[in-house]
């Protein structure tokens, strides 16, 4: 389906509506990923989350990466405990939880938590109990992962709703992500692909890249890419990671917070994907990891 067809869908009710006795929402699982490392994954999940929040929509970011992901670095925030304290029966979901003064919550995890899950694990029923008795509390779950092939990358992104493709123009970066939706649309051709060029001169490059690579899977692989908007080399990005401070409320004028305010705008219009509502983001993961064993 094109953007186009689907701008006209109805907004989803704001959750200040909602009844949830009558009817539990889930939150939609984002995944943002790349083919390549520093491309701005963790900068662009800690924006785009604040910025939804500050649309009213209640988002919980996952750090999937942790020792890497410097989401704390850009919070100026860092997390006590990890996912590793809950299966280990020393903290609760809402213990290891944080609540950053921006509006978002975060769930802090490290990759080498998530990459000791495999499908049978007690661990990935620890975690799917635990996050059944919070997940109602939000409307988007936003997965930071690392970045290329991993196992862990790859069922984290599989077991999203959509998946945010962070690309730059490095040509490393573009062959890396080619990679990727390759593997992804391959393992399961029905998850929406959502590409952002990032730190192009211009948003026209952005707009040029998405329709070339856009041009060669669907030749190659057969698959559409949707384009999420771009963000442009600004120098606000970099100045907010110095100061430990997002940039989307650190320079809320700057020319990559317009440019993430039509991202958000964007991924809000996007329908929600309401094929695999009754599961959860771990047992999702366990059902993911059991198709890669066994593939
Ligand atoms: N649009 C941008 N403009 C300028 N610099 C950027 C931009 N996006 C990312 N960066 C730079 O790239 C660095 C890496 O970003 P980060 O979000 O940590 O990448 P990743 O999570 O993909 O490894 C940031 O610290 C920032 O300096
Ligand atoms: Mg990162």
């Amino acid at each position: 389906m094109v953007i186009s067809q689907v701008q006209n869908l109805e907004a989803r009710p704001k959750y200040k509506q909602r009844q949830p006795a009558v009817q539990q929402y889930l939150p939609e699982i984002i995944t943002i990923t790349s083919g390549k490392g520093g491309v701005g994954k963790t900068n662009l999940a800690v924006n785009l989350g604040i910025l939804l929040s500050q649309r009213k929509q209640r988002v919980l970011l996952m750090d999937a990466d942790l020792q890497l992901g410097k989401l704390d670095v850009i919070l100026g925030a860092s997390p006590r405990y990890t996912l590793a304290d809950l299966v280990e029966g020393r903290k609760t979901i809402d213990e290891i939880i944080m609540h950053h003064p921006s509006g978002i919550d975060i769930l802090p995890a490290t990759s080498g938590d998530l990459d000791l899950l495999d499908a049978d694990s007690r661990m990935l029923k620890v975690l799917a109990n635990s996050f059944a008795s919070i997940q109602s509390l939000y409307d988007y779950l936003i997965v930071d992962t690392g970045a290329g092939l991993s196992p862990t990358v790859l069922t984290m992104s599989l077991g999203a709703d959509k998946v945010i493709l962070l690309v730059t123009p490095e040509p490393a970066s573009v062959s890396d992500v080619y990679a990727m939706i390759k593997v992804i649309s391959q393992k399961s051709p029905e998850l929406p692909l959502i590409l952002v060029p990032n730190r192009h001169s211009s948003l026209e490059d952005g707009v040029e890249l998405h329709k070339k690579l856009n041009l060669i899977t669907q030749k190659f692989l057969k698959t559409t890419i949707y384009y999420g908007g771009s963000i442009v080399e600004d120098n606000a990005v970099r100045q907010a990671v110095i100061r430990q401070r997002p940039f989307v409320t650190e320079f809320p004028r700057s020319q990559a917070a317009n440019n993430l305010q039509l991202v958000c705008h964007r991924l809000l219009k996007f329908p929600r994907q309401d094929i695999n509502r009754r599961s959860n983001i771990f047992d999702r993961l366990k059902e993911k990891r059991k198709v890669m064993e066994t593939a």
